[in-house]
């Protein structure tokens, strides 16, 4: 996790995480980009409420954290119709606009998963992005091709002043903006599978078995996150394999980061203790970062062996499956 000087410094991924439970998935996003090597540079915006440690792990990983000013639209009615009460600081992400060291940026939000390289991204040209699951007319801003610009920033807050958003978070105020993506030029049309939404998986699973193999970003929309996902897996009735396995995909990069961070400063990442994830008081054991990889995916696909119980729907989510035992596992497997 050294900067990498060779990194194109015009071009940038850019993130945000207002809260030290969304830190954890920005990690992820920047753990995710390093692994599948991008030459461009990372971007992490957090706001002053996150705590130190949240911010330093998120240091040994992305190559800028900058703190930002939070933004609210408090605009709970909106937000109402979006049963997402949390969303009204989404319009802090407006902030990304005034990265203006950089000519071009992709925006991720932090419940991404990037599961290849995604640089050819930058070849696109502002607004681009994905179409929404829910309204495809509207894109989704979880995943966005942008240019920083002060001028353009300035109009997206006057935008907001005088038209609010739609629904209350940045990604209808930016389609009231760029009100033309969904007809004036194709090519801002990035395909679905940049921006692939765990709950499209749900809704259109043949679409998923013909096209799916080709997801290079999934999306978790929606309130439940993989972070939090072991106290809600065992009510939600929404949870399928597919899901399940870029669920355990993302905790295996969590844990494996968890991990390196932990034996390269002798420090603890941020995971609040509310969250499902790896034990914060296991016995500290120095064993070299690629055996722990192994045996991470070693273990990972023992447990994915399970996939086919569950999907013929024999899932034990309260006992023998549940991610707490397979937690314990894990945590047996790496630290006993
Ligand atoms: N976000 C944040 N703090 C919050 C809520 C959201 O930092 O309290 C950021 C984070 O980057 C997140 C993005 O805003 O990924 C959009 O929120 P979310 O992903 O929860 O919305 P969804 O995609 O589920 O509609
Ligand atoms: C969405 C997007 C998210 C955005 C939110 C609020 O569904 O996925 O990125 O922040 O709506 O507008
Ligand atoms: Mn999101």
């Amino acid at each position: 996790m050294t900067e990498n000087s060779n990194r194109e410094t015009d071009f940038a991924f850019v993130t945000l995480a207002t809260t030290d439970s969304y830190c954890m998935g920005a990690l992820v996003v920047g753990q995710c980009l390093r692994r599948h090597r991008t030459t461009r540079q990372t971007v992490v915006m957090v706001s002053t409420n996150v705590s130190s440690q949240a911010r330093a792990a998120l240091g040994h990983v992305f190559d800028r954290v900058l703190v930002v000013d939070v933004l609210d639209s408090g605009d709970q009615a909106h937000l109402s119709w979006l049963g997402r009460p949390e969303l009204g600081v989404t319009f802090t992400k407006l902030h990304c606009w005034t990265l203006t060291q950089y000519s071009k940026c992709v925006f991720l939000d932090a419940d991404t998963l990037v599961l290849c390289n995604v640089d050819e991204l930058f070849e696109r040209e502002e607004l681009s992005a994905a179409p929404d699951p829910g309204w495809p007319d509207c894109f989704n801003s979880g995943v966005f091709v942008f240019r920083p610009s002060l001028i353009t920033h300035g109009r997206l807050l006057e935008h907001a002043r005088q038209h609010g958003s739609f629904d209350g978070g940045d990604q209808g105020l930016l389609n009231t903006f760029f009100s033309d993506w969904a007809v004036r030029d194709i090519s801002k049309h990035l395909p679905f599978v940049y921006n692939l939404s765990a709950i499209a998986v749900y809704t259109y699973l043949p679409a998923y078995q013909e096209y799916g193999h080709n997801a290079k970003i999934v999306h978790f929309l929606g309130s439940v996150k993989p972070w939090n996902l072991r106290s809600n897996s065992q009510t939600n009735q929404h949870t399928n394999s597919h899901l399940e396995e870029f669920v355990y995909q993302w905790w295996m990069e969590y844990s494996y980061l968890h991990h390196l961070i932990k034996t390269m400063s002798h420090q603890e990442p941020a995971v609040p203790s509310q969250h499902a994830g790896p034990k914060q008081h296991v016995r500290r054991c120095r064993i070299d970062s690629r055996i722990f990889l192994i045996t991470v995916y070693a273990l990972f696909n023992i447990t994915t062996c399970k996939t086919k119980l569950w999907e013929e729907g024999q899932v034990d989510y309260l006992g023998k499956d549940a991610f707490d035992n397979i937690q314990k596992k894990l945590d047996r497997f790496l630290y006993l």
